[in-house]
Parts: structure tokens; sequence; C-alpha cells
């Protein structure tokens, strides 16, 4: 973007004009997929432009991470072949054997990992991180060194106050990394309630259209963490890569209006849904019976993210089969894109999960909030239907 003002730009603004779009040589609108691995020297054997070998330095990567930065409101933001290569990239640049307090809720494939986390010498203790109580009760002086949450947080949507949550680590000088994939800058902003690193798991939201995995960290400072997070991911060659940048970058032109319009679906369905005699209860932090909607009023500003969860109230097996009889909802994993995804999540989460069996995981997409609800509604209406008459 031309500096056309130096006053802070709206997630909207700013990812319309897609700051440093405009290429130099042609003045094209959009940039070129930079897809070189390695740059010229010149005569002097430096290199101009400082750009030297393509696992670290690529054009189109750096577009989309300024991006980032800037929604962040970060110091800088660094792009990962997928978040948990992102996530990961965090616990592995930790300098010495840590106590981690980290979401009991939380993307059960972060959990997996961080379960096992022993092998490299960290402790990890899985608190309810909404009850603050709870976890100034885990804060081990001296050991704890991050901590890790993710609000809200999947599937069960719970709220984590992160300005409170960054009192207490800061209190006892660790880290605090927010999870932040669901909320989307524009919703949140957990930087500036206090948090040290922000990640993504770009694969949703940020791009949008399910055609990219990856994953982004933006920080509020560049300090020793950072720096060793940055010389891990040139080494290991974690970075996104170019073209999925580009697709990164052309996803994120339409992040604002697409998460808003995402949003007031999940709200609408949701509020729906309350009451409906299948369904046993709707978790979305939007709902004002939701535990953490006073937190969420506090920390999200214009939306509460586009995914609920409901509990059936005849159980997994017809949990299952509402998922099955849903014609526009897709059944399938991950979330965020354009299309609406529906999720029997127990099935995917495996041991230890907190997800209840009767629960079922939506994605609000971009269709018609009608046509999606009279979708779920003949799904809904086919179960109930179904139980009734193997009962009687
Ligand atoms: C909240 C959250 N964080 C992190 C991840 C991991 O991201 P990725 O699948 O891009 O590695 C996911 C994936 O579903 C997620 O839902």
């Amino acid at each position: 973007m031309d500096d056309q003002t130096k006053a802070p730009l709206t997630t909207k603004t700013l990812v319309a004009q897609t700051p440093g779009a405009r290429e130099r040589i042609t003045g094209a609108i959009t940039q070129p997929i930079h897809m070189s691995s390695t740059f010229l020297r010149d005569a002097d054997n430096r290199y101009p432009a400082g750009y030297v070998y393509g696992r670290t330095d690529n054009a189109s990567v750096q577009q989309a991470e300024d991006l980032i930065a800037k929604l962040e409101g970060a110091e800088e933001a660094f792009l990962f072949g997928s978040g948990m290569a992102a996530a990961s990239s965090v616990l592995l640049a930790l300098e010495k054997p840590t106590h981690i307090i980290a979401s009991k809720v939380m993307y059960w494939g972060f959990r997996s990992w961080l379960r096992e986390i022993g092998r490299y010498g960290h402790r990890v203790s899985f608190i309810e991180t909404s009850d603050l109580d709870a976890v100034r009760a885990a804060v081990r002086p001296g050991e704890t060194g991050l901590l890790w949450i993710e609000t809200p947080s999947n599937p069960l949507w719970t709220i984590t106050d992160i300005a409170a949550i960054s009192e207490i680590a800061h209190a006892a000088s660790a880290i605090l990394c927010v999870d932040s994939t669901v909320a989307t800058p524009v919703f949140t902003r957990p930087l500036a309630l206090g948090a040290d690193i922000v990640m993504h798991s770009a694969t949703k939201y940020l791009n949008g259209h399910s055609d990219v995995v990856a994953g982004a960290l933006a920080t509020a400072r560049d300090g020793q963490l950072w720096s060793r997070i940055r010389d891990l991911r040139g080494q290991l060659g974690n970075a996104l890569g170019a073209f999925d940048a580009w697709l990164l970058m052309r996803g994120m032109r339409t992040l604002d209006i697409r998460v808003r319009s995402q949003a007031r679906t999940a709200a609408t369905l949701a509020e729906r849904l309350v009451g409906h005699a299948a369904i046993a209860q709707v978790l979305y932090p939007g709902l004002a019976q939701h535990a953490g909607h006073d937190t969420a009023l506090r920390q999200m500003s214009g939306g509460f993210g586009g995914m609920f969860s409901v509990r059936v109230k005849q159980g997994e097996r017809a949990a299952i089969a509402v998922a099955a009889a849903v014609n526009l909802w897709k059944r399938a994993t991950s979330f965020g894109g354009i299309e609406s995804l529906i999720e029997h999540r127990a099935s995917i989460e495996g041991d230890g999960s907190p997800c209840p069996g009767d629960l079922l995981r939506f994605s609000a997409g971009l269709e018609d909030v009608d046509e999606l609800y009279l979708d779920l509604m003949q799904a809904l209406a086919q179960t109930l239907a179904q139980t009734s008459a193997s009962v009687s």
C-alpha cells in the first residue's frame, strides 16, 4: 500500500489494499509469484536486495507475512508449512526444559503432540484456562515458562480471558502464546491484550478457501525466543512455499467480509437451534447463556466467530446420523472455508479428548443462512423420527 496515511487502518481496508501489492517493475496491482530458489550476487559479491536463498528468503511469503503482522499489530510475522509447524516451532525454540500450561480444550492434534512433549524435556499441565484461579494455582514459580491458550477453543468454544492470563503469565516471567485461529484478527487482537505471540492455522479463516495448508506466528516484539524461532525456521526449512503464500494472500484479501458474514450466519443458526427438541445444548460464545459470553464480549469485537457446536439429545449415534442426513453441509474436518462443514468431532479426536460423543461441530460458510438452517432442520427431523420409530 502507498503511504497514504499513518493512521492505523481497519482490517477491512488493510486486506482490501494488500500492503505492498503494487509491483514495482510493471505497476501490477497483483504481485507475481516469486518462485526463484536462488538470487544473484553483484560484482561486489553482495546480495543487493538482501535475498540469498529460497529456504529463508521469498518475497511472496514476506508479502503475506507483512499483511498478517499488520492485521495482528505485530512487530513481525512468520509463515510456516502448517499450523502445526507454526505452533510446534514455539515449543522447539524454548531454550531450556520448561513447564508449560496449556488449555485443556484445544485443537486435538496439537494437544496430542503436547502430551508427548516430555521427550523434549518439557512438562505440560492441561488446565481449564477459562478458570483463572486454576491457572494461577498451576503456575510453578521459576519453572513455568510458557502459557498456551486457544480461544475460542475447539470444539467447545470455551473462552479464555487473554488480558487476565497475560498478567498471570508475565507475573511468572512466562510467555503467553494465543492460538487465535477461530477468532481471527478481525474479532480479536491478542497482542493488544498482552499476549506475546499469536498463532494461526492459516489453513482456516486466513486463507478461507480450503485450498492451502499454512500456519502463522506473529510477535509483539523481536526478543530471544522470536529470534530462535526465526533461526529454526530457516535451518529446518519450515517456511511456507511461494505458491501457497500467494494463494493465502489472495484469500486474505476477502478475510474481513468473509468472517463477518460467517459469524453472522453462525450466530443466527446458534440462536435458532436453542430449544430445538433434538438438541440438548448449543455451544456458541455469542449466546448469552454461554459460560464465556461476558469475557467474549470484552475481548471479541464485532463478532464471535463462525464456529458453533451442538450436543444431540439422543447421543452419539444420533449425532452421526444427523451429520449423514444433511445435504448442503459438507461432512468434513477442518473449518473456516467458504463452504459450510459439519463434523462429528469425537470420531476424529481420539484418546483423552474432552469432546463429548454427542457433539456435532459446525463451520458456517457463505451460503444462504435460511437454506443452511432448513437443511439442518430436515436432518434433525429425520433423526428424531428414526429414533422415536426405533423406540416405539
Ligand atoms: C485451532 C487450531 N489450531 C491449530 C490447528 C493446526 O493447523 P494445521 O492443520 O494448519 O496444521 C488447527 C487445525 O485444525 C486448529 O483447528
